[in-house]
């Protein structure tokens, strides 16, 4: 299917800022880096990222808002419309030369996400959804997996880190899922973690203290490519609350279920 002119201008900017992502990702002793906090790192990438993103956005619709990672929200002369970008999910990493991170860009309309996009410009790997017109991965389709066997299952989860999250709670999960499934995965970026689902690599994934630009596009990828994705209790604020499940609806009912069972640990 064709891409509309909105897609396409989503695409030309994750690919001007994946250009110098793949720049900087070869000379990463040349970046800048400073700590947001405890195991929270942010680099002149991440920024330049955001800036090149924000300035092919803005030459295309002048009027639309924002909600940036790295520069936070501003409000458009459209209210209407929203972008929600994270320049580079995936930031720990890139900065450790492992090549699994990505831009992820969403356009927000009315509080719906209509578009979503997500590039890993170190695999050149494109994944696109438009709301009702499908998903793809470099222009082919995307179906999220059929299989509904939850012990045949790969399910990918974030793990947290230093300063993120409540680790013991998060084992309990681990150690419930991880007995029936057969195999965990954790890419470092909930993007690629989401847009993997929504290929099918990935059965399922669950993960918690998200903020919307992780998982915006990936929302709408893997809704597209058919597969149902809530927050934790089955709900749809995924913003608020911060965390996601996504998966078939078979699938994911059994990782909700699993993750309220770990609750009772
Ligand atoms: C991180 C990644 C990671 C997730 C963290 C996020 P960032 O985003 O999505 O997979 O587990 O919670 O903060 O900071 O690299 O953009
Ligand atoms: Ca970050
Ligand atoms: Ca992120
Ligand atoms: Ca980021």
């Amino acid at each position: 299917m064709a891409r509309s002119a909105l897609l396409n201008v989503m695409v030309q900017a994750a690919l001007k800022a994946g250009r110098r992502l793949s720049r900087d990702f070869g000379e990463l002793e040349n970046l800048q880096v400073s700590r947001k906090g405890p195991g929270d790192f942010v680099s002149s990438a991440d920024l330049q990222a955001e800036q090149t993103i924000k300035e092919e956005l803005q030459k295309a619709r002048p009027n639309f808002g924002f909600l940036m990672e790295e520069s936070g929200e501003h409000e458009g002369a459209d209210k209407s419309h929203r972008w929600i970008i994270d320049p580079l999910d995936g930031t720990t990493n890139f900065l450790h030369g492992i090549p699994m991170f990505a831009i992820s860009i969403a356009l927000e309309h009315e509080g719906r996400i209509v578009a979503g996009i997500i590039y890993n410009p170190a695999t050149d790997d494109l994944f696109t959804a438009e709301r009702g017109r499908g998903a793809f991965y470099n222009d082919r389709r995307m179906r999220v997996a059929a299989r509904d066997d939850f012990h045949d299952c790969v399910i990918a989860t974030g793990v947290p880190h230093l300063g993120r999250g409540r680790h013991k709670p998060y084992l309990d999960q681990l150690e419930t899922i991880m007995a029936d499934v057969s195999g965990l995965r954790s890419t470092g970026s909930a993007a690629l973690d989401m847009a993997y689902v929504a290929t099918g690599r990935f059965d399922g994934y669950w993960e918690e203290f998200l903020y919307p630009w992780d998982v915006a596009a990936g929302i709408l990828l893997v809704r597209e490519a058919g597969g149902f994705v809530t927050d934790i209790n089955g709900g749809d604020d995924m913003f608020k609350s911060g965390s996601v499940i996504a998966a078939n609806e078979a699938i994911r009912r059994h990782i909700q279920h699993g993750l309220k069972k770990a609750q009772n640990k």
